[in-house]
């Protein structure tokens, strides 16, 4: 009990007897709770009414940030729902399909002018990508575009490296997103998915059932939690996208033999690419794995041409017997991404219009990497 009050003239009540109260529960001021509610006047009021009191500070714990008190919501932390609503501060509702739920989002963070941005930064729709030819050609690479597409993959590279840095359990994925926003920021780029489509954040964070797009926010990373991260940088007017799953602490043999899978899915898949070979192999390959060691390969989201534009040409399903058209070429770039699960393929999508899961709650992992294939000239 401490923090006698300097403000007579804002006094207070005590919340076991009703006098003026001018002394502060310290509990209540460190977890930021509102004065009403944890004032009293005196030590005695204050320790009879403990044994019903402190179960505010459990259910504050309980309770996300953003949710407890009016003003941590004036900060800007709120649930994000579908483009166009407006966020919320209440939980939306929904048939969630594992354990995993949202937490409220902090407000957006600032992209300095000086720096280069593509066309949905302001606006949160792409302008040029989804009008452009390379929708359905696929591009051939000059040797500039070349040399900046490997600038800004070796950025990307770095700023995951960041992030992956601070993963341990207590760390939200808050924080994640500001790690890949401010180094992004520091080498010069902008993070691509910051309002591409309105998306609220710098990187998509993907926890446990969660498939992809995952939005970070106030929810702390806990001991046996996976976490895919994902950061696509553009710099010099191109982009460079990867990601990977990482474990928080120590993880059960399921999601070890998961990440594992799906870690080698992706080198077996890069290990075939060189010109020739159909886009729709890949999805062979992948899928052959992924069963063989018992798992399932996600439909919905694809691997993607990439450059000057985020998403384009060619589609890359990472599932067998897919229609994936065309034949690699030397100086084409895409991403190869595939996305596994512990169970079911089949993904569901959660009230913000962004966050897919998994259909029957069970795990998902995915690892992602930017390829150019060049042919080595003797
Ligand atoms: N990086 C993702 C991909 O691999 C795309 C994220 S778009 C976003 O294609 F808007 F969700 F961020
Ligand atoms: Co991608
Ligand atoms: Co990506």
């Amino acid at each position: 009990m401490a923090g006698e009050s300097d403000k007579p003239e804002n006094t207070l009540s005590c919340a076991n007897c009703g006098k003026p109260a001018n002394l502060q529960c310290p509990k209540c001021m460190e977890l930021k709770l509102p004065r009403e509610g944890a004032a009293f006047c005196s030590q005695d009021c204050f320790k009879s009414s403990w044994s019903s009191h402190k179960s505010v500070h459990l259910k504050a714990k309980l309770s996300p940030p953003g949710t407890q008190n009016s003003d941590s919501l004036d900060e800007g932390w709120l649930y994000c729902l579908k483009r166009g609503q407006a966020r919320t501060p209440k939980l939306p509702h929904f048939d969630w399909t594992g354990p995993l739920q949202p937490y409220p989002i902090s407000s957006k963070r600032i992209v300095p002018d000086q720096i280069d941005k593509p066309d949905w930064a302001g606006d949160g729709t792409p302008k040029i990508e989804p009008n452009s030819s390379l929708q359905h050609t696929i591009e051939v690479k000059t040797p500039d575009q070349i040399e900046r597409m490997r600038e800004t993959c070796r950025i990307a590279r770095e700023v995951l490296d960041a992030a992956a840095r601070i993963i341990q359990p207590g760390v939200t994925t808050d924080e994640i997103d500001r790690v890949v926003h401010e180094a992004t920021i520091a080498a010069g780029g902008y993070p691509s998915p910051l309002n591409y489509h309105f998306f609220p954040k710098s990187c998509c964070t993907s926890v446990n059932e969660v498939i992809c797009h995952g939005i970070p926010d106030a929810r702390k990373l806990e001991d046996g939690d996976i976490v895919n991260v994902d950061v696509t940088v553009y710099y010099k007017g191109v982009h460079g996208d990867l990601n990977e799953t990482y474990f928080v602490g120590n993880v059960d043999e399921e999601s070890l033999q998961l990440v594992k899978c799906t870690y080698e899915c992706l080198e077996k898949a890069i290990s075939i690419v060189k010109p020739g070979i159909r886009f729709r192999e890949i999805g062979e390959v992948i899928n052959r794995h992924a069963s063989m060691s018992g798992f399932s390969v996600v439909k919905s989201y694809c691997g993607h041409g990439i450059g000057e534009l985020f998403h384009c040409a060619p589609n890359i399903p990472h599932y067998s017997r897919n229609k994936a058209v065309g034949v690699m070429k030397a100086g084409q770039t895409f991403t190869i991404e595939p996305m596994i699960n512990a169970g079911v393929w089949r993904d569901r999508m959660w009230p913000d219009g962004w966050t897919a899961v998994t259909a029957d709650g069970k795990r998902s992992a995915q690892f992602e990497h930017t390829l150019l294939r060049l042919v080595l000239k003797f």
